[in-house]
């Protein structure tokens, strides 16, 4: 299956420097108050949280900081990125970081024992989303949430001026990047996700556009 690192031609270390580089405006203010609004007042007080595809484990570190009595598991299919995570310094919170396959291997959880499963920028890539969705709703407790922020369609010259302006790149990774990751990060449309979503049991109760690039869904199991 095609990843982003082979996709967009950089290197694992390219894009954990860019995961790291990006993670404070990616995880700024208006995603902490979306955040508080729709998912903290259904956590309870010491949450098992997931996230999938976590990358260098920087949202897992803000958790911790923010749940220190909760359990967190960050799953990467980079070696990289698990090792970045790991060297993170402590936060109180049990947390652990392995290398996973998210698309492929089932989750390493009971049924019903999480509360939050997060999963940012991961799930367009997969050929296949539905398995992942379906590991996701069995093992979410009873009211437990499924956060998902993820790439939504966007015309192609708006995808084009919004690397270039928003992230920053030359002319040069425009054209090099921008045009083999086009369908890849413009695959879903917001109903597709919602279509999605629903089809697996895990229907969106609130969803929100926090960057004109993404948008971010709150499922509840069915
Ligand atoms: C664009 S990064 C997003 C990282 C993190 N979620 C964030 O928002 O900072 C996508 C991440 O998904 C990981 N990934 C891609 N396919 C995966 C898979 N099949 N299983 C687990 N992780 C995967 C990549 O290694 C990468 O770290």
């Amino acid at each position: 299956m095609p990843t982003h690192q082979s996709l967009s031609g950089s290197s694992d270390e390219d894009l954990l420097r860019r995961m790291v580089k990006s993670h404070a405006e990616r995880y700024g203010d208006a995603f902490w108050k979306f955040f508080d609004a729709q998912v903290a007042p259904h956590l309870p007080p010491r949450p098992t949280v997931i996230d999938l595809g976590c990358g260098p484990g920087l949202f897992v570190r803000d958790l911790g900081l923010r749940y220190p009595d909760a359990t967190l598991h960050g799953y990467d299919v980079t070696p990289a990125m698990i090792a970045h995570g790991r060297e993170l310094p402590p936060t109180g919170a049990t947390t652990t970081f392995a290398v996973h396959d998210v698309a492929t291997q089932p989750l390493p959880h009971a049924a019903g024992t999480v509360d939050l499963v997060t999963m940012s920028s991961v799930l367009h890539v997969f050929d296949e989303p539905w398995p992942t969705l379906a590991e996701i709703r069995r093992v979410l407790a009873a009211g437990g949430i499924f956060l998902l922020h993820d790439w939504i369609r966007q015309p192609l010259a708006t995808y084009l001026a919004y690397r270039r302006d928003v992230l920053g790149e030359s002319d040069a990774d425009c054209q090099r990047r921008g045009f083999r990751l086009f369908p890849v990060h413009n695959k879903y449309t917001t109903a597709d996700w919602l279509w999605l979503l629903d089809h697996v049991g895990l229907p969106a109760a609130e969803h929100a556009q926090l960057r004109d690039s993404h948008r971010i869904f709150v499922c509840r199991p069915a």
